[in-house]
């Protein structure tokens, strides 16, 4: 590795000099930027060990009347007097194998430092092994990002940004290319808003289908205390019991549980089953709220619709995406829908060693809230659907099954979701609040190179890239989301001529 452009040498103020942070001070003419790579060699082997620059600031040596010349308008511009600086972490060195190892031996003061060229980099950001998609590419080198796809079932992925930094766009992309990967991968994708009907254009029906929510609502799998639950009554009241006793003539007539088939339970249902023995008048009272319960509620379904399964859907087609779009204020009845289609799926990936897919939820803080801070729905559905979620951000990925976070807000999903999915993360700009908490999780060095990013492009690091350490990309769309069809200004544009059609019509 002879062929790297001398850039400097490694510098310390203090005289004092480390491994796994150096200085170095560039020769005049020579640039470095902050993600740039750069190598020393190692003092025993000569092999490159690598370094990543996470500051670049140039150093002026401090003269006294500096000061007060300043106040007089004065800057003295001598090149001569001043260096510029570059901080950089390491990263390691390849071994044989192609393992990378830390260095563990001193390097000697001043020691040389050059750029690392694209062959080097090459060798620490494409993955071992075929099964494996392209992200996008390093800025500085121009060399393609690759992702492998076993790390990205295996150990989950976070994929974050502030709002409008193209998280759904990379998500979206990295779904539509694992799709087409080679064997392809499954995908189930629980979307908020209908953001990822466009994947039906790009992939074509046969691949994609896209269910309303509410057609996976399994009735017969909700606990019985749940029907009671949503009535808001005790298990002790006398409507609570007939309820349930109604429930349970259906449940042994292995009727499906639909509002008319309750009716039917609940007229059969008699005082002396109860043993009821108050007056008959009393009796009816109860039996009609019960009735009038069940015409209201929301959780019980009107007629016999047929329930999709997830996991034959999934035999069936690459990509099944769950649309929550309609109905605005149900998310009691979708935590509950969730719930009960991820634990599905999950259970199939247990028992059946031929079935797995990827689990993607599109803002994640709506499925897996963090307590205290985001709260939508009732309690006890959040709390059942946040507990499948833990349990496949946890154990999925050894069944089959990894999970995709997309968000916007770190701090609003659930701490153990965030840290397990954070193997990988792709992360676009960030708000100063969410960065406090990504260098939580990841560090301060990672939280440094973000910066300020434009949108589309992010900071990866994690399991999927052949290098544990961050590389800069600028993502390369390949779908884009539903929304990005109708901008804001196309919106108003449509209105301002709406409004002129109208003017001209009524003159
Ligand atoms: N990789 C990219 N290449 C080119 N343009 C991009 C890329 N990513 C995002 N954009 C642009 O930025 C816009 C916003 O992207 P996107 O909707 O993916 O962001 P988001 O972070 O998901 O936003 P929100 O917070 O609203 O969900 C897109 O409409 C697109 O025009
Ligand atoms: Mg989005």
């Amino acid at each position: 590795m002879d062929g790297g452009l001398k850039v400097g040498h490694t510098y310390s103020l203090t005289g004092e000099y480390g491994i796994d942070k150096i200085t170095v001070l560039l020769m005049r003419g020579r640039e470095l930027a902050k993600g740039d790579l750069v190598y020393v060699k190692h003092p025993k082997n000569g092999s490159p060990v690598v370094y990543q620059v996470i500051k670049v600031y140039p150093h002026k040596r401090v003269r006294e009347y500096e000061e007060a010349l300043l106040t007089e308008g004065r800057v003295i511009d001598d090149a001569e007097d001043s260096s510029l600086h570059a901080e950089a972490y390491q990263w390691g060195w390849m071994d044989g194998e192609g393992s990378l190892r830390p260095l563990r031996y001193p390097l000697s003061p001043n020691t040389q430092v050059f750029a690392a060229e694209r062959d080097l980099v090459a060798r620490f950001t494409k993955p071992n092994g075929e099964w494996k998609f392209l992200l996008g590419t390093d800025p500085t080198t121009d060399l393609d990002v690759e992702l492998g796809l076993y790390p990205l079932i295996r150990q989950s992925c976070l994929i974050c940004g502030a709002v409008g930094t193209g998280k759904t766009t990379t998500a979206i992309s990295m779904v539509a290319r694992a799709a087409n990967a080679n064997p392809p991968v499954r995908f189930f994708i629980v979307d908020k808003d209908g953001e990822y009907s466009s994947l039906t254009d790009r992939l074509g029906a046969g691949a994609v289908l896209k269910v309303p929510w509410s057609s996976f609502f399994q009735p017969g799998d909700i606990p019985w205390d749940d029907y009671v639950a949503e009535f808001g009554w005790q298990k002790t009241w006398w409507n609570a019991k007939i309820l349930t006793q109604a429930l349970k003539v259906l449940y042994a007539q292995a009727a499906t549980v639909t509002k008319a088939n309750l009716r039917r339970a609940v007229a059969i249902v008699s005082p002396e089953n109860l043993g009821f023995n108050k007056k008959a008048d009393e009796w009816e009272l109860y039996r009609a709220q019960v009735e009038n319960a069940i015409n209201t509620s929301r959780l019980i379904p009107e007629g016999e619709a047929t329930v999709l399964d997830p996991v034959q859907l999934l035999k069936e087609r690459k990509i099944v995406i769950m649309d929550l779009s309609d109905g605005k204020d149900t998310w009691e009845q979708k935590h509950l829908v969730v719930a009960q289609v991820l634990r599905k799926i999950f259970g199939e990936a247990l028992e059946n060693r031929k079935f797995g897919c990827i689990v993607l939820l599109e803002e994640a803080m709506y499925y897996a809230p963090q307590h205290g801070v985001f709260e939508i729905g009732e309690k006890e559905s959040r709390g059942k659907l946040l507990s499948v979620i833990k349990e496949i951000a946890t154990n999925g990925g050894r069944n089959g099954v990894g999970l995709w976070a997309v968000t916007q807000r770190l701090a609003t999903v659930e701490k153990t979701v965030v840290t397990q999915c954070a193997n990988n993360i792709i992360c676009h700009g960030l708000e100063d609040l969410d960065k406090q908490r990504l260098a939580e999780i990841m560090g301060n060095e990672f939280t440094q190179l973000i910066g300020d990013l434009p949108p589309g492009e992010a900071i990866v690091k994690g399991t999927a890239l052949k290098c544990r350490f961050p590389i800069w990309v600028k993502v390369l769309a390949e779908v884009y989301p539903a929304s990005s069809l109708s901008s804001p200004m196309s919106r108003f544009v449509h209105m301002a001529l709406t409004e002129a059609g109208v003017a001209a019509t009524a003159q």
